[in-house]
């Protein structure tokens, strides 16, 4: 069995699901790709890095939430017969745990339903800002890692650095996941941008500006 991330949470890089699903074919094995990170926002259809290669019907499983572009809580396995009456049977976080409540679970097919009817709209303009933050950074010289997605870390390296950076950006309204040792390897302390669909335009500049300033008073 092969288990991935379609898209990876401290990188922003794909999971390369065309040559990990042909080297599965060779071996004969199971491939399970969470799309945690990618479901909603990425591939022709929002379903994820799977759907970005067109290699959904060789995945056996996707594995995802719906904590992140469905703004919801609970998690899902979308898979086949075979395995799914495995899980319903087997898996302990599905037996032994309660099933969402009503409300929790009505936001979760109300942003399905968004994903469904306006996602393409959605996604158009979630490419649309992640383009303007990426040049706008890579213009004001920040070290930007070399990501595909919504997900733009900014590499900072020094782990205290990267905490003080975080800080004086949220003391300035940008709030940005800090990411240290040992979420990322040591010395490679990042920030990680989460850009949305749903962010205007000003907030977008405001977030280069300010990021701009911090690269000057910090010598990022
Ligand atoms: C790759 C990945 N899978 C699963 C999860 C779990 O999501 P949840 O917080 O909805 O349990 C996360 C959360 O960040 C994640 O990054």
């Amino acid at each position: 069995m092969i288990l991935v991330d379609g898209l990876y949470s401290a990188d922003g890089d794909f999971a390369p699901l065309d040559e990990i699903t042909a080297l599965a074919g060779e071996h004969d094995a199971l491939v399970v790709v969470d799309e945690a990170h990618s479901f909603g926002a990425i591939g022709p259809n929002g379903l994820g890095v799977a759907d970005h290669f067109g290699v959904l019907d060789r995945v056996h499983a996707v594995v995802g939430t719906m904590s992140k572009a469905l703004g919801s809580v609970g998690g899902f396995v979308l898979t086949g017969k075979g395995l799914e009456r495995e899980l319903r049977y087997l898996a302990p976080s599905y037996t032994s745990s309660r099933g969402s409540a009503p409300g929790v679970a009505g936001a979760s097919l109300a942003s399905l339903q968004l994903v469904e009817e306006h996602g393409g709209d959605l996604r158009a303009r979630l490419d649309h800002n992640v383009r303007f933050v990426i040049d706008g950074l890579t213009e004001a010289g920040l070290n930007l890692m070399r990501t595909t997605s919504h997900i733009v870390p900014v590499l900072v390296g020094d782990e205290h650095k990267t905490v003080a950076v975080s800080n004086w950006l949220m003391d300035h309204g940008i709030f940005v996941g800090t990411f240290v040792h040992p979420h990322v390897p040591s010395g490679e302390g990042r920030l990680r941008i989460g850009v949305t669909s749903t962010h205007t335009q000003a907030e977008c500049a405001l977030l280069v500006e300010r990021l701009t300033e911090a690269r000057n008073k910090f010598s990022l």
